[in-house]
Order: C-alpha cells, then structure tokens, then sequence
C-alpha cells in the first residue's frame, strides 16, 4: 500500500459485517451487511430497538463473539481485517489502538482489584510503563473524565464509586492507551438523565481532545442527533437507514426511522404524544421473507411481506441510504397521519 493510499484510508472501514449464530433451533442471521467508513474523530451512531444486532456487530470486529457465533465480511482496521487476525495480534489492538465501553461497567472493571491496579496493569502490559509512571497516567485520565480527587480516588475499588462515576472510570480505563477508536454500547443506559448528558459531553470533548473516532450503541435517536456524524439504524439485523445524523434526524424516510422518532420525549411535545412503535422486535430465529419490519408497519403490503428491500440510495442528494419499498412521499404521509390522529 502506497503513503498516500494509507493517509487517505478510514480508520475503520466495514465491509458487509455478517453475524451468524448456530442454535439449537437453527442457523440465526443477527447482523447482516453493514458496511460503514469512519475517519479520525467522527462518531457513527447504532440505533435500533433490543435484539436488533447492534452489540453483535460491534463485538464481532473486536473478536468477542460467543463461541457459537460467526462473523462474515470485513472490518478494516486501517487496511488490517481484525476478523481474520491471529489471537495475539488482536489482543494487542484490543483494549490499545480499538477501545470498548460497556453499559454495565462491572463487564470491565474487576470488582477484587483496586482502580490503580487495573489502570496501571492496562499501561504496562500495552505500553511498558513501570509502576510509577503507570500511576501518574492513570491518575491524569481520571482527571481527565472529571473524577475529584482522582490521586486520592485511584486507590478505591469499583463499588466504592456511585454509578455515574464508576462509568467514568471505565471510560477513563478505555481511554488510557489512547485508542483512535473507541466503541461505547449503551454507556449511558443504566444512568440517570442529569449523569447520562454529563458523560455524553464528556465523551465529546474527549473526541475533541484525542481525535478518537467513535462508534457508539444507543436506541435514542436523540443522543445520535446530538453527537453522532453518522447513524446506521438498525432492526432484525439490518440497517433500515443509514447516512448523515443530522439529516435523517431531520428528513427521516423509513417507517421505522419514523417511529423511533416519535418514542423520543421532546421539550416541545406533551408526553401524551409519545408513541411507542405498535408489537414487538422479531424472533431472530424466524424473521419474515420479507420486509424485516413488516409485521408492525402501518404502510405494509404484500410485497413488503414477500420481498426483501434493498439498501439503496435515496437519489435525493443526500448520503442516505434506505431499504423500503415504498416511495418517500407515500413514508412522511403515513407518519403526518399519524402525528394528528
Ligand atoms: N450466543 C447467541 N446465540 C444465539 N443467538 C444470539 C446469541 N447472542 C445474540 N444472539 C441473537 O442476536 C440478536 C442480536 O443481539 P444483540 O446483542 O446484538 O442485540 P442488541 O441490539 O445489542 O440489543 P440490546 O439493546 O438489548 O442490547 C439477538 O436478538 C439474539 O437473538
Ligand atoms: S418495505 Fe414495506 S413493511 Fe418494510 S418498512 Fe417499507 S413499507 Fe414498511
Ligand atoms: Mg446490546
């Protein structure tokens, strides 16, 4: 590969990420075809309601799948495919140049050992620190993500911090090594609404600070809009919706899009008109022909049922791709429907 070639390339770049498990019960398709680029310091959102395939995809490009799980595709960690890398070599991208954060952060922090121990353990074992220099750094990105007294705090275990702050010590823990990407799935569920838009902006100011590019799980479209470049929105396995954040916030065109937009509580809405999208997520195990939406789409026909919609570009200028059958205009009437009645 020529210089130029590698300074142009993404960061990250997936191609066609397929996630297959072996069951009991047969083969189940969790993540199909997703196929993204993300550059130095921009942030991709993952949308979609539980079961929909977002921790999958993510845990399959780091190597984490569960044993019966099998990934397909590629995911280009610049220009690499960490879905074919041997163990080792993985392991030293892992947790180094590729970060995860999880919801719960005891999935990370080892609850017998104390904060120092574990921060320190990540430097010498990446970057070679000795103890004390390993210290100094851990205390810094426990200031770093605003955690007081972080010289005396380093000292504690995990269950001495409250919730939010222990999610800050993940964070920092994830941050240590400086990754250039950083995969965050659902950080902030678990977390009250003051202490979840504390750490959102603490993560955008990390980005500012380091450059690191983000990929970031949520089933609010509402924290995409607010700090995602992109958004891929995900159900049944594959994307319904993919492009610039901003605009599909704005101009969405998938009746699914639509309907995660109108669970969003909004200052500018009574909660009356809250709307939860009608039935449940599908079994995994026995997706429709079809339309993996179609058993609670308003606008569904028998087409929808019996054909699978292609990601496609709308061809409306924008970057948004979309798989639907039907036109735009036939979408944002259904939803203007449904707004009034
Ligand atoms: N080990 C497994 N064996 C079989 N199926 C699995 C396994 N792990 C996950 N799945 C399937 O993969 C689908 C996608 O799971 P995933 O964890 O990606 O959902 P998610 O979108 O992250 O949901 P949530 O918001 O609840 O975390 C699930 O519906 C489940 O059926
Ligand atoms: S393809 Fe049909 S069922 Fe699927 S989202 Fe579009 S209109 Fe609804
Ligand atoms: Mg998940």
């Amino acid at each position: 590969m020529t210089d130029r070639a590698r300074a142009t390339m993404s960061i990250l770049e997936v191609k066609n990420l397929g996630v297959q498990f072996s069951t009991p019960d047969g083969a189940v398709y969790a993540v199909n075809g997703l196929t993204f680029a993300l550059d130095k310091g921009q942030t991709l959102g993952i949308v979609g309601e539980s079961g929909s395939g977002k921790s999958q995809s993510v845990l399959a490009m780091m190597g984490l799948l569960a044993r019966n799980g099998k990934a397909s595709g590629q995911a280009l960690y610049k220009g690499t495919n960490l879905l074919d890398m041997p163990a080792d070599a993985l392991n030293k991208i892992r947790g180094n140049r590729m970060a995860m954060i999880f919801q719960d952060p005891m999935t990370s922090l080892n609850p017998y050992l104390t904060v120092e121990r574990q921060m320190t353990e990540v430097l010498q074992f990446h970057k070679g620190q000795d103890r004390a220099t390993a210290r100094a750094a851990s205390v810094r990105m426990l200031d770093a993500v605003k955690i007081p007294e972080a010289a005396r705090r380093v000292t504690m275990y995990p269950h001495e911090f409250s919730g939010g702050m222990r999610q800050r010590v993940m964070i920092a823990m994830a941050l240590l090594c400086e990754p250039e990407v950083l995969i965050a799935d659902e950080p902030t569920t678990a977390l009250d609404v003051t202490v979840q838009a504390q750490i959102l902006t603490l993560l955008r100011e990390l980005q500012r600070d380091f450059g690191t590019a983000i990929v970031l799980i949520t089933h609010d479209l509402g924290v995409v809009a607010g700090l995602c470049d992109q958004v891929m929105v995900l159900y049944g396995g594959r994307v319904m919706e993919q492009g610039n954040a901003q605009h599909i916030f704005h101009h969405a065109s998938h009746p699914y899009t639509l309907g995660l937009l109108r669970a969003i509580p909004r200052m500018d809405r009574d909660a009356d008109s809250l709307l939860a999208i009608p039935g449940a997520p599908p079994n995994m195990a026995r997706l429709p022909k079809g339309c993996p939406f179609s058993e609670r789409c308003a606008i569904v026909n028998s087409q929808c049922r019996d054909v699978m919609p292609v990601l496609e570009p709308l061809g409306d200028g924008s970057a948004t791709l979309r798989a639907c059958h039907k036109s735009v205009g036939t979408v944002q009437a259904m939803h203007a429907e449904g707004a009034s009645a």
